[in-house]
């Protein structure tokens, strides 16, 4: 059944899950700040699927088809209608929060609101909106359109019946639906950080080449991509916030991030969203 979807953000994270949503035959809003950061959201998704059409995975009808079912909008009130919002906005539990407390007064009785956050507490979030029993996490994995987990986290205040919703439609897009009980970073990123951020250690501390470390995981231990590349991929912004919620939240130093991924970030190198983190990506 075609479900009002409405994600908000339309970040690598938020354009990828609008993507996935819109192929799956859903009605989705994109909300950004500005309509010109929500029609450059919109271009994303054109070009994503424009390589889909040439790679022959879809004809340009469908392309088009699932282009037109994208609308994009400015406000958080464009969610109104919506059976589900889903937010994918920068890791900041106030934004979070802010975003939870002005949407879900507007929705109707029986909707839902996900959050994609990667680490933060989705038990807060929910305790800033409307019906906290309807509000889960959403956790998908980039690339969005490729990846086939979607980490459904459980709030303290989540029914089961919105858990049951949100694998529905996890489901029902082709994702596989893992539940887990909201603790800081969940599942997912906290193991992933650790070894990542350990990566990151040994860069700085000289022990191997960046290459070389991502070798060691892709030929040793087959990982698709080795650590240092994946932290470009995640940007390594978002892998700073979370490890500092895991060492805030958790209380535990073993969480502490590497230096060396603070210098980065102060020095504006988030990986592949800003062309260049530990590798370079041209313009
Ligand atoms: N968007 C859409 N499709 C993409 C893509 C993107 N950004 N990047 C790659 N793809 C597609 C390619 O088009 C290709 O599709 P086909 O097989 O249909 O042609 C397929 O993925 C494989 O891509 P490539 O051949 O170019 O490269 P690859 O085989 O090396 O795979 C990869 C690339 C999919 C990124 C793979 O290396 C991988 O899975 N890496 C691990 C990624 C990962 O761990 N992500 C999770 C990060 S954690 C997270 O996101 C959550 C969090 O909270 C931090």
């Amino acid at each position: 059944m075609t479900q009002r979807i409405s994600v908000v953000g339309g970040g690598t994270m938020g354009n990828g899950i609008v993507q996935v949503m819109a192929q799956a035959g859903h009605a989705v809003t994109l909300i950004e700040r500005s309509n010109a950061d929500a029609e450059r959201a919109v271009a994303m998704i054109r070009t994503n699927l424009g390589r889909l059409v040439s790679k022959g995975k879809i004809d340009k009808i469908q392309a088009d088809a699932i282009h037109g079912r994208v609308t994009s909008a400015d406000s958080y009130g464009a969610a109104a209608e919506s059976d589900f919002v889903i937010e994918a906005v920068f890791e900041n539990l106030a934004l979070k929060q802010e975003i939870a407390r002005a949407i879900t007064p507007t929705l109707n009785e029986g909707a839902i609101f996900a959050s994609n956050t990667s680490s933060i507490s989705l038990t807060a979030i929910a305790a800033a909106s409307h019906r906290p029993g309807q509000v889960a996490g959403m956790h998908f994995f980039n690339p969005v359109p490729v990846l086939q987990l979607v980490e459904v986290v459980r709030a303290e205040q989540t029914t089961d019946e919105t858990v049951d919703r949100v694998c529905a439609l996890a489901t029902q897009i082709g994702k596989s639906p893992v539940v887990v009980n909201d603790f800081p970073g969940f599942i997912s990123n906290r193991v992933l950080l650790p070894m990542i951020n350990e990566s990151i250690f040994c860069l700085g501390e000289g022990v191997a080449t960046k290459e070389a470390i991502d070798d060691v995981m892709k030929l040793g231990m087959a990982h698709p991509m080795g650590p240092i590349a994946l932290a470009d991929l995640i940007g390594l912004d978002v892998c700073l916030a979370i490890l500092e919620v895991l060492q805030r939240d958790l209380g535990e130093d073993k969480y502490r991030p590497a230096p060396l991924l603070r210098k980065m970030v102060a020095a504006g190198k988030l990986g592949r969203k800003s062309g260049e983190g530990f590798y370079s990506y041209g313009s």
